[in-house]
């Protein structure tokens, strides 16, 4: 328990596993409001103002729901908000943000064979590109196009390829992959919080006041949460891709990343017309299968190795200088390239791998020193690394690492 290397891993898990929860929860109600809203039906008993009412059987009752297109004639006693489903999403993801990324921006953030970034200009552009992100996707809501939504969609995609292409100019793949994901998701919360809530308190607030409220503020709400629909499934595969180096290690992530939009849309597309029509287009998903057999097969035209010829000259940060001169360092860099290079190296040996798993390399001393702390809890005080103890590393070497690794890094958090 003194070992606060471990005590932080627990908390990102920890704080891992509420992120999945809340983004579970946020697209859960997003999704059951969309299909709820495209299921409604007209009824000659609807009262004055509702729009369409829906019976629903679930958990052993029924229930009767009807919706009013902008506001009941007086405000409801009880009045239930769904807020914190996306708000808790949004939190919980940039505390993991910072974690996994700006904590540990040596080893997934920054790549020195794209830009030679210091971890503060790093962190720096990610929470920058996040902000920027926001502020440049509300103009365009805002501007005249507002009016045109399908020009506006089609501009949107713009920006996101511009951003996939951009983030991938500067960081690894995998947090190229995060980071527009991250910046899609960031654009959602926002229009949660920013938009579709404070329109949505100005239209309670009439109410209450005794007002008609303006149609108006449910309609750019509309225009938001469908943006947002729309967005949900690629911002999904965005968060997987870091477990599948096909999708973030090769040359063409940006395309790849692209593409995973349109499939967004294609897949959306089919359930709001099955929803809203009760039986949904199938050419929908002969483009779904189309773009991720492109997708497939970009991954594997070209992997990106990066110029790494200068990989041993790298400056080294003053816990990866002092990871190097540690006692038994020689030992370690022969445990490591004999036990996991055959795997995660640029070019693995494995038979039937194609790119280092996880966009792990542990093939030159500076490698080892940069991942010193995943090769500790991965193969040092857990048994993960290698796979099934394949290459047979032994117990007196998980020994040793542990050994090297806590003699070099004493406990403290980011140093
Ligand atoms: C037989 C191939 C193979 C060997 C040998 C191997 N690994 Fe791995 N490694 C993998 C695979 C596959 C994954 C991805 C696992 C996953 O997706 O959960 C991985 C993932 C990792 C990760 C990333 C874990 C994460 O969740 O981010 C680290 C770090 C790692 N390995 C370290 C090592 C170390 C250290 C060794 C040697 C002691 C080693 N590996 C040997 C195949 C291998």
């Amino acid at each position: 328990m003194d070992d606060f290397i471990i005590m932080w891993e627990w908390f990102a898990f920890a704080v891992r596993w509420l992120h999945v929860i809340t983004a579970i929860a946020w697209i859960g109600s997003s999704f059951y409001f969309i299909a709820l809203d495209l299921g409604l039906k007209k009824s000659p008993n609807l009262p004055a103002g509702a729009y369409g009412e829906e019976w629903q059987v679930h958990g052993g009752g029924f229930y009767h729901i009807q919706k009013y297109s902008v506001a009941p004639e007086n405000m409801p006693n009880h009045l239930t908000w769904f807020k914190w489903e996306s708000y808790a999403t949004w939190l919980s993801g940039a505390a993991m943000l910072m974690i996994v990324y700006w904590l540990g921006a040596e080893l997934y953030l920054i790549d020195p064979a794209k830009a030679d970034l210091s971890v503060f200009q790093a962190i720096i552009i990610s929470a920058g590109s996040l902000l920027v992100g926001w502020v440049v996707y509300d103009f365009l809501c805002k501007s005249a196009l507002g009016n045109n939504p399908t020009g506006l969609m089609l501009l949107l995609f713009v920006v996101l390829v511009v951003m996939s292409w951009g983030y991938n100019q500067i960081f690894t793949g995998r947090a190229a992959m995060l980071h527009l994901g991250a910046f899609t998701a960031t654009i959602m919360s926002a229009n949660v919080f920013l938009i579709i809530m404070p329109n949505q308190r100005i239209v309670v607030k009439d109410l209450k006041e005794g007002r008609t409220p303006d149609p108006k503020y449910g309609k750019i709400a509309k225009l938001r949460s469908t943006h947002n629909n729309y967005l949900t499934l690629p911002v999904l595969f965005l968060m997987l891709s870091n477990h599948y180096p096909l999708a973030f290690a090769t040359e063409y992530t940006w395309i790849i990343a692209s593409l995973v939009f349109l499939t967004g849309v294609t897949i959306r597309h089919y359930f709001n017309t099955l929803h809203a029509t009760g039986s949904g287009p199938t050419w929908t998903w002969m483009a779904t299968l189309v773009l991720f057999l492109i997708i497939a097969a970009l991954s594997t035209a070209s992997s990106w190795n990066g110029d790494y010829d200068d990989l041993e000259n790298q400056p080294l940060t003053k816990k990866q200088e002092s990871l190097m001169l540690a006692k038994g360092f020689d030992d370690i860099s022969d445990i490591i390239i004999s036990r996991c290079s055959m795997c995660h190296a640029r070019e693995p040996v494995w038979d039937g791998m194609i790119n280092a798993p996880k966009g792990v390399f542990l093939e030159t001393d500076y490698d080892i020193v940069r991942g010193a702390k995943e090769i500790y809890i991965q193969a040092g005080v857990s048994h993960a690394m290698p796979p099934a103890n394949i290459t047979n590393l032994a117990n007196e070497d998980r020994i040793k690492i542990v050994k090297w690794f806590r003699a070099a890094v004493p406990n403290k958090l980011l140093n």
